[in-house]
């Protein structure tokens, strides 16, 4: 037998690169890959990057140029490190990258990673292989499956994508170049995969997309089924106790899911919907399509489906034109929402992208005093909803063991890391816990009745309930 050839993936980005790199080990398995936790050492290193923001992008090369060292010390040891470049900045720049960083043995773009195994084979004949062939061929219908081992590994909250790419092109954004048209996975085909997850352990189940309530995909009746529908029937899974989805976009709320927040207890209320503006003359400026007060409205919806609701956004501040005023708009949004947590960023122009051709610029200084003030709100606001908790009595479905001995780490509805003293046998459960303290952003309580399953009627008790 060969021995085990070792894999190093760094993933960056978004939830669907960590759900992409679970696949591209699960489709490596089958060739004697086994994942190894140093870059050093590996006979393969995938860098899974992300095209979003200049930062991310830059991240790469920086990366690059420490793996050239590696690859080099390797070659003098007679041992040969293959380094491949996947994700968003792969299927953006291409042949580029290559041409920047001549280590690289491997381009492969998001919609390939099921060509993997061959392209690694070529690049070892050829010397190099890239491929970020688009638009897709079923890329869903040849994703590798999962073994049972390697599920049990992952833990008791997964990801599933049920949707990729994006058809709202706002103006800032290259997601929909990177990837692609809105495509949405069948009913039938996500119920296999979270039967087998649930099969091996999972308990927490989040769907993933660029676009995640754009979902349209075929149910078993031939019919196309939004997300409301198809988190009823997940729901319905034994063994799956939480459901989660992630990105929505405010336009795509349709009475499908706000009805699923108020029938599936199962479904966790805590929403992330970007509004990224609160100024309606930028929203327009970014092609979001919708005014603030639709969103507003769309939370409204929101909460008079689920009073215990809790939101969180993501911002872009010192988009080109960004007055004072503008600004304002936005935290006069933030003050009247409420949030429980948030994501900004400064604007980062992007290459390809409408905004990226828009003179008139905010100047950097204006943009981090701005994000300072924004961020200030939002953690101000955030504290607010996580002191909440102390003296609550919340559900934590507990995850793993802590780094502090003795000690067993879960999550709250609203994902706040809680953390309580317990056998570890508690692992998969999800228990009452009453919040004593807060440290930073974790909780921290003890178990009502420790070891002992809850009685039902609990389970819907959440602070501000
Ligand atoms: N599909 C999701 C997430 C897209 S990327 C959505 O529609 O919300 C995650 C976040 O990155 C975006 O919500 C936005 O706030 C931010 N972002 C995207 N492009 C950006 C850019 N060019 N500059 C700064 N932030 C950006
Ligand atoms: Fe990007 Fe807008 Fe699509 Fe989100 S909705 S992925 S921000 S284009
Ligand atoms: Fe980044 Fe691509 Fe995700 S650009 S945010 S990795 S979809």
């Amino acid at each position: 037998m060969t021995p085990p050839r070792k894999l190093h993936i760094k993933s960056y980005g978004c939830q669907m690169n960590v759900y992409d790199a679970q696949r591209m080990v699960d489709t490596l398995a089958p060739e004697g890959f086994v994942e190894t936790a140093s870059a050093e050492d590996a006979d393969l290193v995938i860098l899974n990057t992300c095209h979003i923001r200049e930062k991310a992008s830059e991240k790469v090369y920086s990366e690059l140029g420490r793996l050239r060292l590696a690859k080099d010390e390797a070659a003098r040891g007679g041992r040969t490190m293959q380094i491949a470049v996947a994700g968003c900045v792969a299927q953006a720049e291409g042949e580029e990258i290559v041409h920047r960083a001549p280590v690289v043995d491997v381009v492969v773009g998001p919609q390939s990673y099921h060509h993997l195994p061959e392209l690694l084979k070529r690049a070892g004949r050829e010397g190099r292989a890239i491929e970020t062939e688009f638009p897709p061929e079923d890329k869903f219908g040849f994703l590798a499956q999962p073994r049972p081992e390697a599920i049990r590994s992952r833990g008791i909250s997964a990801f599933v994508t049920v949707q990729e790419g994006c058809d709202k092109f706002c103006s800032f954004c290259v997601v929909p170049y990177t990837r692609g048209a809105e495509v949405s996975r069948p009913v039938a085909k996500i119920v296999d995969d979270v039967k087998r997850l649930a099969d091996n352990g999972v308990r927490e189940l989040t769907l993933i997309g660029q676009n995640v309530n754009a979902y349209h995909g075929e149910g078993p009746d031939g019919q196309s089924w939004p997300l409301g529908r198809l988190l009823a029937h997940l729901a319905e899974v034994p063994g799956i106790a939480r459901l989660r989805y992630s990105t929505s976009h405010p336009r795509d709320v349709d009475d499908s899911l706000i009805a699923a927040h108020r029938d599936l207890p199962g479904l966790m209320p805590f929403v992330h919907l970007p509004v990224q503006s609160g100024s309606d003359r930028i929203l327009a400026a970014m092609n979001r399509r919708h005014t603030a007060d639709d969103y507003r409205r769309v939370i409204d919806r929101f909460r008079a489906a689920r009073q215990d609701i809790a939101f969180s956004s993501d911002f872009i501040v010192g988009f080109p034109g960004e007055t004072e005023q503008d600004f304002r708009a936005t935290l006069a949004l933030i003050a009247q929402i409420g949030y429980a947590a948030a994501y900004s960023f400064k604007y980062s122009a992007r290459p390809g992208t409408p905004a990226a051709e828009i003179q008139e610029t905010v100047s950097p200084g204006e943009m981090d005093q701005r994000l300072e003030r924004l961020q200030e709100l939002i953690d101000s606001q955030q504290s607010a909803f996580n002191k909440a908790a102390i003296g609550a009595t919340v559900d934590v479905l507990f995850e793993r063991e802590a780094r502090k001995a003795g000690q067993i780490v879960g999550r709250t509805a609203y994902l706040q890391p809680a953390h309580v003293m317990a056998s570890p046998d508690i692992i998969g459960k999800i228990l009452p816990v009453r919040i004593d303290s807060l440290e930073r952003y974790s909780l921290l309580g003890e178990l009502v009745t420790p070891g002992v399953s809850r009685a039902p009627e609990l389970s819907s008790m959440a602070p501000g309930a």
